[in-house]
């Protein structure tokens, strides 16, 4: 069930297994934060991260996305470096970390067991997803990590997969938006050598160059 202002109350009801695997978070964790993790950033920033979903010790536990788990550290040291950041993240939400000209949201906002969620649940969260979108006027270009949370924003953005595949460095023009992409800056990811900071920086330099119309 959807709240007025169009976000996920904390108990959203929508996604049973993923209600199942709060409470059993809510019971282990009781100081976690164990909710749909809301998006970071001003309202009014151009550029729109959207990640997969939260990680169980890292947003889930803090409230906040891509805090306080590996994900987070490649991710917020790239967003400093191409200045969508001021402030030192460390790690918690009360860091004092502010993002500008960049919001971060997750294409699915409860954790999912072992960090995949089904597509029901995909295409169920991305209301929330859309509402995101819908509510930020100043928004030119989106940055999506990983396949899923490429194809959850072609889908939201009313655009066909087939004809936006996903692609590491790839940029889409879809309407007024432009949607990059990336693969995810998870620890596997780059454990494995899949992606590199300069592979990620590089994605970031191009969004920079475009928001500077150069
Ligand atoms: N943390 C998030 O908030 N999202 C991800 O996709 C990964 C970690």
């Amino acid at each position: 069930m959807k709240t007025t202002e169009g976000k996920p109350g904390r108990n959203c009801p929508r996604c049973p297994r993923l209600v199942d695997f709060r409470k059993t978070w809510r019971q282990k964790e009781p100081t976690w934060f164990n909710a749909p993790v809301p998006s970071f950033g001003p309202v009014d920033a151009r550029v729109l991260i959207v990640g997969l979903a939260p990680g169980v010790q890292g947003a889930n536990r803090t409230g906040r996305p891509f805090t306080g788990d590996y994900a987070g550290v490649l991710l917020y040291d790239t967003l400093s470096r191409f200045g969508f950041s001021k402030g030192e993240f460390k790690a918690h939400p009360d860091d004092g970390l502010e993002l500008t000209d960049c919001r971060i949201t997750n294409a699915v906002r409860c954790v999912p067991p072992e960090n995949k969620p089904l597509p029901i649940e995909i295409n169920t969260c991305r209301d929330y997803l859309k509402d995101t979108i819908a509510e930020m006027p100043k928004l030119r270009a989106l940055v999506a990590l990983g396949r899923i949370a490429h194809e959850s924003t072609v889908v939201t953005l009313g655009a066909k997969k087939s004809a936006n595949p996903f692609k590491h460095g790839g940029a889409h023009k879809i309407g007024e938006l432009t949607l990059f992409s990336s693969y995810h800056c998870s620890r596997y990811n780059t454990n494995t050598g899949v992606l590199t900071p300069e592979m990620f920086r590089e994605v970031f330099k191009a969004v920079r160059r475009f928001l500077d119309g150069a």
